[in-house]
């Protein structure tokens, strides 16, 4: 494929270029990207899950072999509950066995449980070695592969546990997303629609004027889109990469989100729930007269149209609002709400009230 049809865009720490996402729509260009970072004289190991291996493990080795010193590969069950501290083991052992040193790197080849825990597991092996993400959902596409945030669940406790790391690379195939299926396209829209929600009115415009394109998922706009929704979160991640304040604005919708998808079980999708949160954040926005009743609505038609759950049943409001208070995003016992302003801004606001938080559930909840 010609370079005409890669994006590419370098993301920054303390104004240094630190690495680059490059978006595709295949992955011949990524032995010439690992050469450049040097890895003739590396040894890599593929670390993905039983849902990708079969994918594209082959195709990814197969390219990879021709530009080390040797390539592994270490494949763990697919699902959430084995993104924890006794997988990380695994794949330390098999680096120890493999005799990796600190100038190996890791890749991490599948969604955001493999993008994280690989990441984790490269931040604390020998007290870090460089890692490389190519991520194969649209959720890792746009959100978990970019920023450094790297870490493992800890019993029922999400991402309890983990490291600020960066990647030396993103690697992004868009093409992948063809074949993802619906359920995980449209969980990732949950995010993508996010990134337009906090920071970017005239992208959040795109998206609900290009609808039905991104279902069709025509590459092109699929290109288009990943790189819109990481123009947003490479812009928050190099004001704040170490969530202080302006990072938080990514959680727009988490925070009641994060609850329901707790009391449900993770029975709903990660960003299915932010945009249940997302929706419910928004009705207290529009009491707030921040946006109107409809652009609520406008939204909530994006959801539709996006097959996203509409509601949550058998769990209650008053449980999704003590669970707010578990959220390890509270600061000093205060929980840090991201409201919008406008549509395309979003805030930090510490003053929502139980009761806000209540009613504005009645949007998703009986
Ligand atoms: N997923 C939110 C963040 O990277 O900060």
């Amino acid at each position: 494929m010609s370079k005409d049809n890669e994006l590419r865009m370098v993301v920054h720490l303390n104004e240094k270029p630190i690495y680059d996402i490059i978006l595709t729509e295949s992955f011949d260009g990524l032995l010439q990207e690992m050469v450049a970072l040097g890895s003739e004289k590396k040894k890599l190991c593929i670390v993905t899950d039983t849902n990708v291996a079969p994918l594209y493990l082959e195709l990814i080795k197969g390219l990879l072999s021709d530009c080390c010193r040797d390539v592994t590969t270490y494949v763990f069950p697919a699902g959430e509950e084995n993104k924890n501290l006794d997988t990380v083991r695994g794949v330390y052992e098999h680096l120890i066995q493999n005799k990796f040193d600190r100038k190996d790197y890791l890749i991490a080849l599948g969604g955001g449980v493999v993008g994280d825990l690989c990441g984790f597991t490269a931040a604390t092996y020998l007290r870090g070695i460089g890692f490389i993400q190519i991520p194969t959902t649209l959720l890792s596409q746009v959100d978990s592969s970019i920023g450094g945030k790297t870490g493992v669940d800890f019993d029922s406790y999400k991402n309890m546990v983990g490291a600020f790391h960066m990647p030396k690379l993103v690697y992004t195939n868009v093409s992948v997303l063809k074949t993802l299926p619906f359920e995980q396209f449209s969980n990732g829209m949950g995010e993508v629609i996010k990134h337009g929600l906090i920071r970017d009115k005239d992208y959040y415009e795109w998206l609900l004027t290009n609808k039905e394109k991104i279902m069709d998922r025509d590459p092109q706009v699929l290109r288009q889109m990943v790189y819109g929704s990481n123009l947003v979160k490479r812009e928050v991640v190099e004001i704040d990469p170490t969530e202080q304040n302006e990072r938080a604005t990514l959680n727009f919708g988490h925070t009641l989100g994060h609850a329901v998808e707790k009391l449900m079980n993770l029975s709903i999708l990660h960003g299915h729930c932010v945009a249940l949160g997302a929706l419910a954040a928004l009705k207290i926005c529009e009491r707030r007269n921040f946006v109107s009743a409809d652009q609520v609505e406008r939204y909530r038609e994006a959801m539709e149209f996006f097959h996203m759950p509409m509601s949550v049943h058998g769990i209650d409001k008053k449980d999704v609002v003590a669970a707010t208070k578990n959220d390890k995003k509270m600061e000093a016992g205060v929980i840090k709400f991201i409201l919008l302003d406008q549509i395309g801004h979003a805030f930090i606001d510490k003053s929502v009230s139980e009761e806000e938080m209540e009613e504005a559930l009645s949007v998703i909840m009986d």
